[in-house]
């Protein structure tokens, strides 16, 4: 279950890369703009002041988020569904997927399928984070695979569930469009004051620690938070009340193929 309060606990600098995504998309007066896997929409609102005469529509499989979404007073249609049942109809012209393709697995195909069924012209923007082999998520598989609860969680870390830049590049080459793909490292510097949890920890149980919260029952949660708070401590050193947290992500804006000039 996502909770849209915690996901918003660092709203700043997870919104950035949305931006910085939709701002390399120079589409001029798209029919309509999806945003799949919207969240709590507050990112898609803004979609709606880039393009005021487009229509927008926000989906998201979190009946949680959509319900958070659903209280913007922003031009917006939300809806909850599932992005894999998602197909593209023929007035999209610009797709945005910020910070969601980690959690489908198989996306490539996803890719590839809408690549094809997109209009000529349209655009496919996407990031993911890239951030799986970070301190964080070494830590987090090394506290998961050491303890009790080593055969429930294990299989709910994934190693590697996206491509780097250049392999997206090429997957959305392949399939017939004009890509530009690229990758940054972001160094976020957060808050950390003394008589608060690890910053780390709480911006990783917005998201990554879900599926763990989900499956442990309250008191094993309890130990392995602390067992990895006390590990991401060590990774991340607070230093003057702050942490320094890099997190790597993967971009990339794809144009489908021919009559490019309808969509500009
Ligand atoms: C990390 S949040 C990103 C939210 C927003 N796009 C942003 O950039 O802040 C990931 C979102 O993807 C949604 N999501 C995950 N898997 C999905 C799926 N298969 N179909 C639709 N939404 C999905 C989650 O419910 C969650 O709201």
């Amino acid at each position: 279950m996502w909770d849209p309060a915690s996901y918003l606990r660092y709203s700043d600098e997870r919104s950035r890369p949305f931006h910085d995504l939709v701002a390399r998309v120079p589409a001029r007066a798209p029919r309509t703009v999806v945003d799949l896997g919207c969240g709590p929409g507050h990112l898609t609102a803004g979609l709606a002041l880039r393009w005021p005469d487009s229509r927008i529509t926000g989906l998201d499989s979190s009946p949680e988020m959509v319900a958070r979404a659903a209280t913007l007073a922003a031009p917006v249609t939300f809806t909850v569904g599932d992005l894999h049942d998602w197909r593209p109809g023929p007035d999209v012209d610009v797709v945005v997927t910020s910070a969601v393709l980690q959690w489908a697995p198989g996306h490539e195909r996803l890719l590839t399928r809408w690549a094809r069924e997109l209009p000529a012209g349209a655009w496919l923007a996407v990031q993911v984070p890239g951030n799986f082999t970070a301190p964080s998520h070494r830590a987090l598989r090394e506290v998961a695979g050491a303890g009790p609860w080593r055969a429930e969680l294990l299989p709910l870390l994934r190693q590697a569930p996206v491509r780097d830049a250049a392999g997206y590049a090429e997957l959305l080459a392949d399939a017939g469009c004009a890509v530009d793909a690229w990758e940054t490292v972001y160094v976020h510097l957060l808050p950390a004051p003394a008589d608060a949890d690890h910053p780390v920890l709480t911006w990783l149980e917005g998201t990554a620690l879900r599926p763990i919260r989900a499956v442990l029952d309250d008191p094993t949660w309890a130990v392995f938070r602390a067992a990895l708070g006390d590990r991401l401590a060590e990774a991340y050193p607070v230093r003057r009340a702050r942490v320094s947290f890099p997190f790597r992500r993967v971009f990339f804006v794809a144009r489908t193929a021919a009559r490019a000039e309808e969509n500009q």
